[in-house]
């Protein structure tokens, strides 16, 4: 490539008026953009702020409803949701994740008849589910085992399915679970049930929050590390995507989002799915605090790095600040 010299290369040109560097501009941040994690709670007519997300709150079934349609207006076309199992039912087995009628279930069918437009994304994993707070079933040793977990997650996605989830998205990171679901969804006739993979999920400091709104923090026994993957490893997270795309993944994600934009970009260089990225709840309540410090502007902040996403390759982002974003952007 042959570039001019100074002056008759000037860049700072085409930066002087706004027309200009929106008709320069390489990305566009839009609504459509983004897919919005809403966290679920029994109870009826209920809000319940989540302190270490301030901002976000879980919502009862019956105000679900109301957000998915918010959801719509904004011109957000999906949204990811995530149950707090009461304590009760969290047991060894995990087995409420296979209740038909659970609360993940129940609320599914609920957006689905509220806002039908808006796309349904459910987590498959059973940290929700489990009395430890593990991804899958533990054996004496808090090992997880992987197979075996597996065939559960196989279950757990053919219950969203049939309550009416239009993407499944492993975030447990079984080995082989993805080719297992695509087969059972497959056996069962969910043909056009997407599978979107966290692919490469890294075993991060920055799910804190997260846990604290699925309830699963407190019962944590030990770390994720033996599944989730070191933070200090770039190559590895090609071969996770590259198998899950083999086994019939339809997007892949990379998680958590702005510490791993180097993964975003080297995935969006090698592969051609459609490359999501979770910015997590540990990253936006780090916008939060220094919004709230005064150390800087959350509007501006938001959409800086969200656009930092969409310049790395990502064809979406999971983010907590969906519906602010979305009104930013003037839907
Ligand atoms: C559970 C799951 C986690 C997140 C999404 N699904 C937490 C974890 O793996 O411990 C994190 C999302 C966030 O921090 O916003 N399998």
């Amino acid at each position: 490539m042959t570039s001019a010299a100074f002056p008759a290369a000037r860049l700072r040109r085409t930066r002087v008026s706004a027309w200009s560097r929106a008709l320069v501009r390489e990305t566009q941040l839009a609504p459509t953009d983004l897919i919005w994690p809403l966290f679920v709670a029994e109870g009826q007519d209920q809000e319940e702020p989540i302190g270490t997300l301030p901002g976000v709150s879980r919502w009862s079934v019956d105000r679900l409803a109301a957000r998915a349609r918010e959801a719509r207006d904004l011109g957000i076309p999906c949204i990811a949701l995530f149950p707090n199992t009461p304590r009760a039912l969290r047991t060894e087995d995990a087995r409420e994740a296979l209740n038909p009628d659970n609360l993940i279930c129940r609320a599914v069918k609920a957006v689905k008849d509220a806002a039908p437009e808006v796309g349904v994304l459910t987590d498959v994993a059973l940290d929700p589910y489990t009395a430890h707070g593990h991804d899958g079933i533990v054996d004496a040793r808090n090992y997880v085992l992987n197979d075996e977990t597996s065939r559960l997650l196989v279950q757990q996605a053919l219950v969203q399915a049939a309550a009416g989830a239009d993407i499944v998205a492993p975030s447990d990171m079984m080995d082989g679970r993805v080719g297992a679901i695509r087969q059972g969804l497959e056996a069962a006739g969910h043909v056009n049930v997407q599978i979107m993979a966290y692919a490469a999920k890294y075993a991060s400091a920055f799910y804190g929050p997260f846990r604290d709104a699925v309830g699963s923090g407190g019962l944590l026994k030990g770390d994720k590390k033996s599944y989730q993957m070191d933070p200090a490893n770039g190559r590895e997270a090609l071969r996770e995507v590259a198998l899950d795309i083999a086994e019939g993944a339809d997007h892949v994600m990379v998680k958590p989002g702005l510490p791993y934009l180097d993964i975003v970009a080297r995935v969006r260089d090698r592969f051609d799915v459609p490359v999501f990225a979770y910015q997590v709840s540990g990253e936006y309540a780090m916008i939060e605090a220094a919004a709230a410090a005064g150390a800087g502007d959350r509007d501006a902040l938001v959409l800086e790095t969200l656009t930092a996403f969409k310049r790395a390759g990502c064809a979406g982002i999971l983010t907590y600040h969906a519906p602010l974003a979305a009104r930013l952007l003037g839907a």
